[in-house]
């Protein structure tokens, strides 16, 4: 097989094509998917149609070892390493899947000490419209950063925290919460050695050792840098479209809040561990 790598046309990110992830595929091209990987932050395959065994080989591509989502009522009838996402519910009227997963900006899993490494996405059935996921390019936001701002972030800690943006998903599926940890303001990629902003509304409650006002205020100068919309994309799904993502390099935030449920959507999440980001 031939793989071609195209950047997409908007933002950040590129599209692999000439690879069917339902086949193996020999060391080359993993490699070379991996390598597109880590130079786009992004990647995206169009037209696939895999088994679960399928996605979790694919997934591998980017990690062998992968974590079950702490969400257990929601992990695939075959495996726990497929998070089910959808708003579909069952004739008993009890969800097919997680309905609303993250709408808000966020970087998967940020608020425990070994966050994710990388968010696997495969697409069964989308509406035609709405459901689009949006991501940010926090290594360009930190690139296009004044040097005095870059060095003001340096060594800064913040903290995360799962429950910082309110939600009653806990108690309604008796989870308990991570407890608040503390992650790097600046996160240097432990493969590309390139550094990007590790902070992200969704988790990040405070910056350690200033003021309350003046983490809060530093957090929204940080954040208003972030989400330029030259930094900024929006995916609009197809059915059997994979898009997977470096979270040591980007955030996202879903926007199916508003989704018609008449009109379905299923998405398969798995997700590849990562080490401390420390
Ligand atoms: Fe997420």
């Amino acid at each position: 097989m031939t793989i071609t790598v195209t950047p997409l046309e908007e933002g950040f990110g590129a599209e692999i094509s000439g690879i069917d992830l339902s086949r193996p595929l020999d060391g080359e091209d993993r490699r070379a998917v991996y390598q597109a990987f880590l130079d786009s932050r992004l990647i995206v395959f169009r037209d696939q149609d895999m088994s679960p065994d399928n996605a979790i080989d694919a997934a591998r591509i980017l990690g062998n070892d992968l974590e079950p989502h702490l969400f257990k009522h929601f992990h695939h009838p075959d495996t726990p390493l497929i998070m089910v996402l959808s708003n579909r519910v069952n004739g008993d009227g009890q969800p097919k899947g997680m309905k609303d997963a993250g709408t808000f900006w966020h970087s998967d899993v940020s608020y425990k000490p070994n966050p994710a490494k990388a968010t696997f996405l495969y697409a069964r059935e989308v509406p035609d419209e709405g459901g689009d996921t949006l991501f940010c390019d926090l290594t360009a936001a930190y690139d296009a950063m004044p040097g005095d701002m870059q060095d003001r972030l340096h060594g800064l800690i913040a903290m995360h925290d799962y429950n910082h943006v309110p939600r009653d998903i806990f108690s309604k599926l008796d989870v308990t919460p991570p407890p608040p940890c503390p992650q790097p303001v600046v996160r240097t990629h432990p493969e590309t050695g390139r550094k990007a902003i590790y902070i992200n509304p969704g988790y990040t409650t405070h910056i350690e050792g200033l003021e309350a006002d003046e983490s809060a205020d530093l957090i929204k100068d940080i954040f208003r840098h972030c989400l330029q919309d030259r930094f900024r994309m929006r995916y609009n799904w197809r059915a059997g479209d994979v898009v997977a993502w470096d979270n040591a390099a980007t955030m996202h935030s879903a926007t199916t809040k508003n989704l018609d449920p008449a009109k379905h959507r299923t998405i398969w999440r798995l997700t590849v561990s990562g080490g401390p980001a420390f």
